[in-house]
């Protein structure tokens, strides 16, 4: 479906399994949006990126190379997240508009300096928050506007995991919280992020607690216990990934299982439950109001509710789950595809992203700390006056 005669050419920076697959949405969606450029240091991604897109598409060795390409409107990032800032900085800088996968940074101060940078150039930028495109969020949006919950009270959400899908994250480049910075960062800043956006307000207090409880070496006995797959690849390394390492093996500092508690400055009250090993994996809100309660499941892709009374029935629809993250790939391309050829804002910014990390950034501090965390100097810091 293309909604303009315009072409845009795109260069990118990461051209790793999730940039991909955000390009070829996208490129599908829009013929008029090519990709110019490539700048990945693992040949493996380079070959991939021209397989898909190009075998005649250039590839640079370094981010200022690929910046100062001539031609090339918008650059797109999907490298390691501690890789974000600098290269969203570098390519706002030479004057290009930006798409950055999430997280926006793994430092607070690198989370302001691309914000800054994004103020400074003037350059339009389109965060990666996926799900706000979904449909299923659409709908609990449109349910809580509608006036289904009446005053939203309290909330559950949570984010467990397939077992192969925990495998994956444990076995690859996100073990590491240097590269990475923490899995509810990496992971749930996403889900944080819905949060904000669904109580349209900001977490103030935190207390949490999580550790790595199961990929630890001595529950690789678990990969024998339940042996290969139907197509013979190893329990918990389903997924595919060229540089997998056994998710069991030393070296990962990030949390498997994390659990939160928060208090939002409109008084809204919610836990959140992180798992990465899981026989029923869930991505689900329930939210309770004075009026009402909905719940919603991204991995079902249903939604229910139900308004308080006697004679009341719980309703419930199907708002996925077709296509990647609950349709929200797909939603994510044609709304982006708008951005880039129309100028329409993004459904996620640069300010959305900066949210969704200091609200981690918070949370995990009460994780360190062990004690339930103030968020008001973070918010302070990041220039942010939470309502
Ligand atoms: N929005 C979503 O739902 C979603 C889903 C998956 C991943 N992501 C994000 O996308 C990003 C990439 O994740 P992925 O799953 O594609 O991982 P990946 O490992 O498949 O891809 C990462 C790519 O970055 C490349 N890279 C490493 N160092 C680099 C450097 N110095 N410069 C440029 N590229 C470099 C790697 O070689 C690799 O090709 C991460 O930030 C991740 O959080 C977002």
């Amino acid at each position: 479906m293309e909604t303009s005669s315009k072409v845009v050419t795109i260069g990118l920076i990461g051209a790793g399994a999730r940039l991909r697959t955000v390009v070829k949405n996208l490129t599908s969606a829009h013929p008029g949006i090519r990709v110019g450029a490539i700048h990945d240091p693992d040949p493996l991604s380079v070959e991939a990126a021209q397989a898909e897109f190009g075998r005649e598409i250039p590839a640079f060795d370094s981010v200022p190379a690929l910046v100062s390409t001539p031609g090339l409107d918008w650059v797109f990032i999907g490298s390691f997240n501690h890789l974000h800032s600098q290269q969203a900085i570098a390519a706002l800088q030479a004057g290009k508009a930006v798409f950055c996968e999430k997280p926006l940074a793994t430092r607070l101060e690198d989370c302001l300096a691309v914000q800054n940078a994004v103020r400074t150039s003037g350059r339009p930028f389109a965060f990666g928050l996926v799900l706000r495109y979904a449909p299923i969020y659409q709908k609990v949006r449109e349910l809580i506007a509608a006036g289904v919950l009446g005053e939203l009270i309290s909330f559950e959400f949570n984010e467990t995991l397939e077992f192969n899908h925990g495998g994956y994250i444990f076995g690859n480049w996100r073990r590491q919280t240097a590269l990475a910075g923490t899995h509810l960062l990496e992971k749930c800043c996403h889900d944080i992020d819905l949060a904000n956006w669904i109580t349209g307000s900001l977490p103030m207090r935190a207390a949490s607690f999580g550790g790595k409880d199961f990929f630890v070496p001595k529950n690789a006995r678990h990969m024998a216990r339940l042996g290969p797959d139907a197509q013979g690849r190893p329990a918990y390394r389903v997924w595919p990934d060229p540089h997998g390492v056994n998710p069991f093996s030393e070296g990962a500092d990030i949390v498997d299982n994390q659990v939160a508690i928060l208090e939002y400055a409109n008084g809204v009250r919610g836990t959140f439950h992180t798992n990465c090993n899981t026989a029923i994996p869930e991505r689900r809100f329930y939210l309770c109001g004075t009026e009402g309660a909905i719940r919603a499941n991204a991995i079902t892709g249903k939604v229910e509710w139900r308004r308080i009374g006697h004679e009341t029935k719980l309703e419930e629809v199907l708002a996925g789950p077709a296509g990647g993250h609950v349709g929200g790939d797909e939603a994510m391309a044609v709304e982006l595809g708008r951005t880039l050829l129309e100028g329409t804002p993004p459904a996620a910014t640069v300010e959305d992203g900066v949210r969704a990390c200091v609200a981690a950034f918070g949370i995990d501090q009460a994780l360190d700390e062990g004690r339930i965390v103030d968020l008001h100097p973070l918010w302070r810091q990041a220039g942010i006056n939470p309502k």
